[in-house]
């Protein structure tokens, strides 16, 4: 009987704790989004009512202050887009849309959308010597197209000048293959390495160097993977670089 007791008072006292982690991640959630929102809101206001105040009288400075005003709003439906797909995807109603195709062709058409961005670093990207022999993956092919855009977009903001990306493919047994980005960036501290996947989880190092992210991207790399029923993991090493890998079914199910 008192054992029977104690074992419901435990019970009772591991569903309040996870009821108060839940609360606790809703409140920094919650606050998360509104500095998120703040930054590009003010900066808007702050053109906008300097333009109003006079500015828009100087030529120079007003074309100045409506391209700054509209780089904050493209930010601000960024962000909207990006909560409406991870809410989305939160809730189970996004449906995947599997097909076969390969995988090495999404990724050098990933490479190939991001190169503005990746020669502005003189980085270069492709695929690993030896992972070249194409491989049929059957998933999402859209959504994987949004995961490795992701991958590769943070491996150029977080890379080095002259740096490196690598992708790389491995059939990981007669279902499933690996496929992994690697670059020869900044690195994670060890520390932040269990929470980068975390809806808006940024490090120092990327919030002093003021990239201009939301921390949302691996947070959706996240869901679209395991909506796969699929996993994604990260090593990395500060200075040296990181890897993130996923895996993807090979066969229809
Ligand atoms: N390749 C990488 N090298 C170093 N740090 C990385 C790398 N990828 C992710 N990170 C770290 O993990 C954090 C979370 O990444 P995530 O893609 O979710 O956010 P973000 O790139 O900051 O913003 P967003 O993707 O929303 O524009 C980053 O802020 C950065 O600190
Ligand atoms: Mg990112």
């Amino acid at each position: 009987m008192r054992e029977d007791v104690e074992a419901w008072g435990e019970k009772q006292q591991q569903e309040i704790e996870i009821l108060q982690k839940n609360e606790a991640y809703r409140k920094e959630f919650l606050q998360n989004l509104a500095h998120e929102f703040k930054t590009p809101i003010f900066a808007i206001q702050g053109y906008v009512d300097t333009l109003l105040g006079g500015a828009i009288e100087d030529e120079t400075v007003s074309r100045k202050f409506l391209e700054k005003a509209a780089k904050n709003t493209t930010r601000l439906v960024n962000l909207v887009s990006d909560l409406d797909e991870i809410s989305r995807l939160e809730s189970g109603e996004q449906l995947l849309y599997k097909q076969p195709f390969i995988i090495q062709d999404l990724i050098l058409e990933s490479f190939d959308s991001l190169t503005i961005k990746t020669q502005a670093k003189n980085i270069q990207g492709s695929i690993k010597k030896g992972c070249e022999t194409p491989i049929t993956v059957f998933a999402d092919k859209e959504k994987i197209k949004q995961v490795l855009l992701n991958l590769i977009e943070n491996a150029s903001k977080y890379g080095k000048i002259d740096g490196q990306i690598i992708a790389s493919v491995y059939r990981t047994d007669e279902h499933h293959v690996l496929v992994e980005i690697s670059d020869d960036g900044i690195g994670i501290e060890e520390e932040h390495l269990p929470r980068i996947f975390e809806r808006f989880y940024r490090t120092d190092a990327a919030r002093s160097r003021d990239k201009g992210g939301t921390g949302l991207g691996l947070a959706i790399c996240k869901h679209i993977v395991e909506a796969h029923g699929e996993t994604i993991h990260v090593r990395s090493t500060p200075d040296v670089g990181t890897t993130i890998g996923f895996t993807l079914p090979t066969k229809r199910d």
